[in-house]
């Protein structure tokens, strides 16, 4: 395996490879989405495809649609969380927000077109697939991940859970379920889709989603704690966002003790469940550095 800047390079190099065309009448929409995509960013959730195909066995050219679709999903979820009507943030990735720079109108046109350009990736990839006589089934089930995560019964679900819970207020269970669903959710559908298209047995499978789980709530609770500790410099996007918002966080909830405590088991269960298979230790070490991270 790779490490996790290589991963990450080989994603830079070819995010807009498989990006389908502009009409010239709407390049602005193409203006405002490839803002925010060329923005940067930590490509956590396509590196994580690309390396849970390569630990299944599988070659990283044929998982690279859904590795770059990934990430046009995880831009478009930035885009709209920040709009006015959402988080109302002005800053993401070190820049101005979509919305800032191009209203709220164009970057809810570019959410959807993120989106909707995810979808016509993979299944281009599908059609191209088929004409050549390959199995379909692990690119099949890879876009079903996808789908899965990051809609009603995955991320979409859990920013509507996010937003509940601004008037609603203090519940443990609500904020185990947003968490679950508006980060984690993604973030294991990258690892699975990954993981059936490198060919995984269903025992890594099952392991990889504790993984993938752990990871992912682990991830929005460093997230959490981030938004208190931390400088908008430092994170390129504004801290103390959450705090004005009224968010259910594990910060909120439970102070930033018991926060960084939930975040350190969490780390260390995922490693357990990644001991197995992880010879180069990838996950194992992304875990903890996720853990220790300061942007
Ligand atoms: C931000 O995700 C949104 C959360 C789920 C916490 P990232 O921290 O991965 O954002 P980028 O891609 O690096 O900007
Ligand atoms: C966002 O959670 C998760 C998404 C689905 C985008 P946050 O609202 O905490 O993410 P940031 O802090 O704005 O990146
Ligand atoms: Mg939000
Ligand atoms: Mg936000
Ligand atoms: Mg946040």
């Amino acid at each position: 395996m790779r490490s996790f800047d290589e991963y990450k390079q080989y994603v830079e190099e070819h995010l807009l490879d498989p990006f389908p065309e502009a009409d010239l009448e709407a390049s602005i929409l193409f203006d405002s989405m490839f803002y925010s995509l060329n923005a940067g960013g930590k490509r956590l959730r396509p590196v994580l495809l690309l390396a849970a195909c390569e630990m299944a066995g599988g070659n990283i050219t044929h998982a690279l649609p859904y590795a770059c679709a990934m990430e046009y999903i995880h831009t478009y979820s930035l885009i709209h969380d920040d709009l006015p009507a959402m988080d109302n943030d002005d800053l993401r990735r070190g820049k101005p927000t979509n919305h800032v720079v191009y209203g709220p109108g164009m970057a809810t046109l570019a959410g959807d077109g993120l989106l909707s350009a995810a979808f016509e990736v993979m299944a281009e990839d599908l059609s191209v697939r088929v004409n050549v006589g390959w199995e379909l089934k692990p690119y099949i089930m890879a876009q079903y991940e996808i789908a899965e995560g990051a809609g009603v019964r995955g991320m979409v679900a859990g920013q509507t859970a996010d937003i509940k819970a601004e008037k609603e207020g203090a519940d443990g269970g609500l904020l185990f379920y947003i968490h679950l669903n508006k980060t984690a959710a993604l973030i294991k559908a990258a690892v699975r889709a990954g993981l059936y298209i490198g060919g995984a047995s269903e025992e890594m499978l099952e392991d990889m989603t504790v993984y993938a789980e752990d990871l992912g709530i682990a991830f929005q609770i460093a997230d959490d704690i981030l938004d208190v500790k931390s400088t908008t410099e430092e994170l390129g996007k504004p801290v103390g966002s959450d705090e004005e918002n009224d968010k259910l966080t594990f910060v909120s909830m439970y102070g930033l003790e018991k926060a960084e405590a939930e975040l350190s088991r969490l780390t260390a269960e995922a490693c357990q469940a990644a001991a197995p298979y992880d010879d180069d230790v990838f996950f194992r070490s992304l875990a903890l550095d996720l853990e220790e991270r300061t942007s």
